[in-house]
């Protein structure tokens, strides 16, 4: 471990030369090797025999080569699954893509998966969205070595929604995703099937990610100690693992299961015509009611479930859904430098399209948006256990390190407010930390100090996707601090908030706070943002339910 840490370090040293790099001492890494715990060596679970699965695969992760530009295939990682008990529906592939298959579970079902490890590296896969126990939920300590097979046994008890199943070992889990291995996992329960919502070929997963290829059509990943500082952004955008996505529609109702599968890349979505968007659901399922906005923001691991109406239009008609201009999301310094600074052609904030959908065949009838789509169980603030007393996270950003609480990730190092009890019910204030944040690194904090700390967060404060394992939380408030209202003018009417969520833009300047429940299962569950590099630059925490 130590020499993997110094042979990182020369490399960022190396990089010095590099705008923002200049500051990098990577105290992140040395914080984190201060409290740092090996993680013990556990022998990968095996199936129980008491266990009777309703529904049983075997998921592979291997690499592969697949089609995506004209021309060389490109090296991916990705994952193919086989089903060996349950509904012939339950694994359906995207034809064509590195993209995993989508899984479709039903609420109440017992799933028994067995993950077979067959690339050259470590893995472990997490069910995003899920509520499984901890032992089940993809934690890195339970990562497999190259050929290993892993056990899943969990029963679903979530309700209806869209979910995401993707690798999370220990300081790879972006360069993963980033080579391919993510999908869709959808539940459904009878709730949603008595809607009767477009189904079949009406319900369309569109999975966005940004790619950045070679001449010979490979994959570029994150070379340098800026690419993680920001998070590593693409000039090529996919959806469902395809350029220039072409979408062949009837006039009539479609639910399109949107989900922002990129490492970094934050969009704002919107109809180019300007039809409002009209949200049916999220991160936890469906809305209580439709929600009709202007544009939404979808940052990484969010998902949003998008009513779209093409009837009324004409066969040859197209409507194309783009990521309309923005501001604020990326420190200063590496907005105002646009594309360079962001190593990318397509800068976050600009303006283009993500995909195009073609009426292809006029038909007289459609369904109809329902004005009720589900009931949800919202908590009072009464009813948590800590009212007044929010339990934090701090997000601290440095250019020395970006800390969830102070401190970069290692395990078995809980603090106070990381322990919760079992079947409470939180209230909790996600908000920004300059300056006064980092408990660890004396070199970092010294720097900081002498620049006066609160200037150099500032200049580096950008927008986090936070995300937290295990149930879904809700949304109680957003506020924006009044430093920063104009960048958050350019995004505040693309916020959802009412349903539920398991990740949560929060914008640089913003404070927001949720009501999340911690039911059934004891032990770890993770908390961390979802800008995968940052994740895997030890921005991420554990909370133990005890
Ligand atoms: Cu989608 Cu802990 O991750
Ligand atoms: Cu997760
Ligand atoms: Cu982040």
């Amino acid at each position: 471990m130590a020499s993997e840490i110094n042979v990182q370090r020369r490399r960022f040293l190396g990089q010095s030369a590099l705008g923002l790099a200049a500051y990098s001492s990577f105290p992140n890494i040395l914080n984190a090797m201060e409290g740092m715990q090996e993680f013990p060596k556990i022998s990968p679970n095996k199936a129980s025999a008491n266990f009777k699965a309703d529904v049983e695969f075997d998921l592979f992760c291997k690499t592969g080569s697949v089609s995506i530009l004209p021309g060389q295939n490109t090296q991916v990682q990705h994952y193919s699954a086989v089903l060996k008990t349950g509904p012939k529906n339950t694994l359906t592939e995207i034809p064509g893509s590195y993209l995993g298959p989508l899984i479709n579970l039903q609420k109440g079902q017992k799933v028994r998966i067995n993950l077979y490890n067959q690339l050259p590296e470590s893995t472990v896969t997490h069910w995003h969205g899920l509520h499984v126990p901890a032992n089940m939920d993809g934690h890195p300590q339970y990562a497999i070595m190259p050929g290993q097979v892993l056990v899943y046994e969990f029963e679903v008890l979530n309700r209806a929604g869209m979910n995401i199943y993707h690798p999370h070992p220990h300081e790879a889990t972006a360069k993963q995703v980033y080579h391919g291995l993510a999908g869709a996992l959808f539940v459904r329960d009878e709730e949603e099937t008595a809607l009767e919502l477009p189904s079949g070929a009406y319900e369309v997963p569109i999975v966005i990610q940004d790619r950045r290829f070679d001449d010979k059509n490979q994959l570029i990943y994150a070379s340098n100690r800026h690419d993680h500082m920001v998070g590593f952004y693409g000039d090529q955008i996919l959806v469902n693992g395809k350029p220039h996505y072409q979408l062949d529609v009837e006039s009539r109702a479609y639910r399109l299961r949107i989900l922002n599968g990129s490492n970094a890349r934050i969009y704002k979505l919107a109809w180019d015509d300007g039809t409002p968007i009209t949200v049916i659901g999220v991160d936890g399922g469906l809305l209580e009611q439709p929600e009709v906005k202007p544009y939404v923001m979808l940052a990484p691991g969010e998902r949003l479930d998008v009513w779209a109406d093409f009837s009324g239009r004409n066969e040859g008609s197209q409507l194309v859904l783009r990521s309309l201009p923005f501001s604020g999301v990326l420190p200063k310094m590496a907005e105002r430098m646009g594309g360079m600074m962001q190593g990318t052609r397509l800068p976050v904030g600009s303006d283009y399209p993500i995909f195009t959908a073609r009426v292809t065949k006029k038909v007289s009838e459609s369904h109809k948006l329902p004005h009720k789509l589900s009931t949800i169980n919202y908590h009072p603030i009464s009813a948590t256990a800590n009212p007044n007393k929010p339990l934090p996270i701090a997000i601290s950003e440095s250019p020395m390190a970006m800390l969830l609480n102070g401190k970069a990730y290692a395990f078995n190092d809980v603090q106070a407010t990381e322990r919760i009890k079992l079947n409470s019910v939180q209230l909790i204030e996600i908000f920004h930390d300059h300056g006064a944040g980092g408990h660890g690194g004396g070199m970092g904090m010294g720097m900081m100090k002498h620049n006066g700390g609160g200037g150099m967060g500032m200049m580096m404060s950008m927008a986090h996707p936070i995300h937290l394992h295990g149930q879904p939380f809700q949304i109680v408030s957003r506020s924006i601090n009044a430093n920063h209202t104009e960048d958050y003018d350019t995004v505040r009417d693309g916020f959802i908030e009412t349903g539920l969520k398991d990740t949560v833009l929060v914008m640089p300047g913003e404070t927001v706070r949720i009501i999340k429940p911690f039911q059934d299962f004891k032990g770890l569950f993770m908390f961390h943002c979802h800008n995968l590099e940052h994740e895997d630059m030890g921005m991420m925490r554990d909370f133990l339910v005890v």
